[in-house]
């Protein structure tokens, strides 16, 4: 693998899938693979698991890792080929990610939509820029349009956890008061599709995803029909794609509850986290022995070992 930019870079991702659940049963079988190497972490935006579970990552592999919040310690980045630099932006992407690859073996970015103008956040600038100008590996740490090491801990957690060969898996729109990005259910689908699921979108009328990304996948506007004898209920919301970034819809009644939950075949609650408690989902099912928050949340270690492993050693 020569980046981890979005799930496409996984050449067999049942076999990765295989891979990172052996490395989790044995977490130091590879831990003089990054000896004298080094991960280069760059936040634009908040972070907890991201952040954390990557460097832990580093950490059993071997490696070294460097975090910078860029936004409060580096320089304003331009990332304009022909910009006249002579306004508040201190530092080109050329030189900045030219630099960070003398210091990093590998280079993780984290860059959210900002979810103004569609056709902007579809250019991923940020992530295609260092993947453009650094000389060393990528990893995508969620950018404007996918998180897909988090839909590989989704996956992870799923298999783990599968009491059939094809489950059920719902992916359901749930209410938030702020406009979210669409990079998470946008990998979860993408990865759904790459797995072997009885999958399905539920999510309120206007609310569907990109269609380039939703293609081939059922979308149903009835919450409650979608729920039915579902093994794997993962609640995530994302504002309007059509009326791009905003929140059109405030219907609480799409949160999930158990009574919601009790419609389904006993599934498993799913959500990648941070999660506002009794905005998208109730306290009772959070809580509950199906919730599989936690477990996601400490798989994002073991699909970040796997990547990076794969980084390293340039493999698919
Ligand atoms: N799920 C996830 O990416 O969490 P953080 O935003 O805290 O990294």
């Amino acid at each position: 693998m020569k980046n981890f930019i979005n799930s496409d870079d996984i050449k067999d991702y049942s076999k990765i899938i295989k891979e990172a659940i052996r490395i989790k049963k044995e977490p130091l079988m590879f831990n003089k693979i990054g000896t004298n190497k080094s991960i280069g972490l760059i936040f634009f935006n908040s972070s907890l698991r991201t952040r954390l579970s990557t460097q832990k990552a580093a950490m059993m592999l071997g490696l070294k890792s460097f975090i910078m919040n860029f936004n409060s310690e580096g320089w304003q980045i331009e990332f304009d080929d022909n910009a006249v630099m002579s306004m508040g932006k201190a530092e080109h992407v050329k030189e900045a990610a030219g630099v960070i690859s003398k210091y990093c073996n590998i280079v993780g970015i984290r860059k959210f939509a900002e979810l103004n103008n569609k056709n902007e956040d579809e250019k991923e600038i940020v992530i295609s820029s260092f993947k453009k100008y650094c000389s060393v590996p990528i990893v995508n740490l969620e950018s404007s349009i996918y998180h897909p090491l988090q839909a590989l801990a989704d996956a992870i957690t799923i298999d783990e956890n599968k009491l059939k060969p094809k489950p059920k898996v719902v992916l359901s729109w749930a209410p938030h008061p702020r406009p979210l990005p669409h990079a998470v259910p946008n990998s979860f689908i993408k990865m759904a599709k790459k797995n072997n699921f009885d999958f399905i979108i539920t999510n309120p009328v206007g609310y569907d995803l990109n269609k380039n990304i939703t293609k081939g996948v059922k979308i149903i506007h009835d919450q409650e029909q979608a729920f039915k004898n579902a093994d794997f209920i993962y609640a995530k919301n994302w504002s309007n794609y059509e009326n791009y970034g905003l929140v059109s819809n405030t219907n609480k009644s799409w949160i999930i509850d158990q009574n919601k939950m009790s419609k389904t075949n006993n599934a498993k609650f799913m959500h990648c986290l941070p999660v506002r408690r009794n905005v998208v989902v109730t306290d009772e099912v959070l809580d509950s022995k199906n919730s599989l928050v936690l477990d996601q949340a400490e798989n994002r270690i073991y699909s970040a070992m796997v990547v990076i492993k794969k980084l390293i050693q340039n493999e698919g």
